[in-house]
């Protein structure tokens, strides 16, 4: 199946490590060109050297802090200076914050700015162009909505999902669509480093929690994303899609 993706203008936030990167990755191998954005600038260079080896069209890399003021008119401003316009946004820049009952107001602030805030202040900054040429794909990578106890980012990622609904009502008469994927637990630097290290105790939760008995890897996220992506994708939105292995209990 041709996904349609070639030559599509793609901004993929949080690609210098982990999900984002792959997802970067596997949309340049389908022929999209590339905006590459995180803080660490090193890494999106290594990234941005590694696509062009492959053959893929030069990308542009953005080393910013997606939760400073000024981060979402910065990127809106340079990517449309490079490109003229964008086909899709993948919203994937986050992080858990598992925080104290007591953890002071600024750990709140921080998780909900890099995951909410930014999603929705870069998504409204590229609205207008989308609008204008009556096509986009807006893809948000979120997260479990079911907490195991107190975590910052899963209140955040509860907003991206109301935010997201009613904003797809909105926008689905201009031909833009916009989707939550959510991530079980998928290999990547703060799953491995953070959340679940060493391989034993990764087992361990993966045979208590994950039906299919093991952790995704971040092409698990790069196949769906790529869907979304597409023009063929065109009657999917508003929509939250797991990507689990099974790990949501929920039928609905
Ligand atoms: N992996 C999982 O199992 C899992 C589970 C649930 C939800 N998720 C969600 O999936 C997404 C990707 O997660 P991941 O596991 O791949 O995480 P990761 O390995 O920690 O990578 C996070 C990415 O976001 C970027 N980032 C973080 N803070 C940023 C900021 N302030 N400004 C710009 N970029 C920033 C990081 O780059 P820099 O550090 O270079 O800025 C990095 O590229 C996140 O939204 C996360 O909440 C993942």
């Amino acid at each position: 199946m041709d996904l349609e993706l070639a030559g599509k203008i793609a901004v993929v936030t949080g690609t210098s490590v982990g999900i984002g990167r792959e997802i970067a990755k596997m949309l340049a191998a389908e022929g999209a060109r590339l905006v590459l954005i995180a803080r660490r600038g090193e890494l999106l260079q290594t990234l941005r050297q590694e696509l062009e080896k492959s053959g893929a069209a030069a990308p542009l890399a953005i080393a910013k802090d997606l939760t400073a003021p000024d981060a979402h008119t910065e990127v809106r401003d340079k990517v449309l200076a490079a490109f003229g316009y964008i086909d899709i946004l993948v919203n994937n820049a986050g992080g858990s914050r598992p925080l104290p009952i007591d953890a002071p107001e600024d750990a709140w602030e921080e998780a909900i700015a890099l995951n909410f805030t930014a999603v929705r202040r870069l998504t409204h900054a590229f609205l207008p162009t989308m609008i204008e040429r009556r096509s986009g794909r807006i893809i948000n990578i979120t997260g479990t909505s079911e907490p195991r106890g107190l975590n910052a980012a899963y209140s955040a990622k509860a907003a991206v999902y109301a935010w997201a609904k009613g904003l797809s009502r909105e926008i689905g008469q201009f031909g833009i669509t916009i989707n939550s994927l959510a991530p079980g637990r998928i290999l990547s630097e703060q799953i491995v480093n953070r959340i679940n290290p060493g391989d034993a105790s990764r087992d361990q939760f993966a045979r208590d929690n994950i039906p299919v008995g093991y952790f995704g890897e971040p092409q698990d996220m790069a196949y769906a994303v790529a869907f979304l992506a597409s023009p063929k994708a065109r009657y999917v939105t508003g929509e939250i899609v797991h990507i689990d292995g099974g790990m949501r209990r929920f039928a609905f």
